[in-house]
């Protein structure tokens, strides 16, 4: 079985049934249930990649500065940017990224908490293939533009994301972890609540 398939994983598996609610929430919310049904319109989209964006780049830098400045092994590559190509791609101006709005990162404390969001942040990848292919009526079949941030995740990050997750679950990080995904999860679902 792939990683991506691979529910066998303990600290994996635990991760999910714990964020479960908010993902389904977070199902629900109206414009990402456009997006997923394939129903979304262009203006509804674009604001849609603005908040994203306003939300992820905080959130990727402070897990870069953790990583960084605490000597902890996680591995991110870097995406939010591709949300800015995408918001160019659909004819945003540059001037209108720079003024959106940036969310506060989730307070994240400690090695656990830095998994449990790295956990949220590498698995949202996995849902956001089939939001990329859920774009063809707006996009068009085929078209990389407009859609280089959900397409964009790595099969190899996200095996090296489950990997750090087992191997912080061995050290016994597991409860921090959990902590940490819940409130990168409501940092999300929190962030998104006032767009419509
Ligand atoms: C309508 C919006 C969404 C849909 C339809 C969706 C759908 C999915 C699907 C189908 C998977 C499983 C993929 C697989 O196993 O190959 C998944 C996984 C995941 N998604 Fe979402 N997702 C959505 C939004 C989000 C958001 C906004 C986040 C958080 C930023 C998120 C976080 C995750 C995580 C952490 C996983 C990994 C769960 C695991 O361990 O299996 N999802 N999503």
């Amino acid at each position: 079985m792939s990683v991506a398939g691979d529910m066998a994983l303990p600290a994996r598996a635990a991760l999910r049934s714990a964020t479960r609610a908010a993902h389904l929430r977070l199902h629900a919310h109206p414009t990402l249930a456009a997006l997923a049904a394939g129903t979304i319109a262009a203006p509804q989209y674009s604001r849609l990649l603005g908040r994203l964006y306003g939300f992820h780049l905080p959130f990727e830098r402070a897990l870069i500065e953790a990583a960084l400045g605490h000597g902890v092994d996680l591995r991110i590559g870097a995406r939010a940017h591709l949300l800015t190509r995408d918001l160019l791609d659909l004819g945003a101006s540059g001037e209108s990224i720079a003024r959106l709005p940036m969310a506060e990162a989730p307070a994240l404390s400690e090695p656990g908490e830095w998994l449990g969001a790295l956990y949220v942040r590498e698995g949202s990848s996995l849902g956001a293939a089939f939001l990329a292919a859920a774009l063809d009526p707006l996009l068009g079949a085929g078209c990389a533009r407009g859609r280089r941030f959900f397409s964009g995740g790595e099969t190899e990050d996200w095996r090296l994301c489950c990997a750090a997750l087992e191997a912080g679950a061995a050290r016994g990080l597991l409860p921090a972890m959990i902590h940490g995904a819940q409130a990168s999860f409501h940092a999300l679902e929190h962030w998104l609540a006032d767009h419509e």
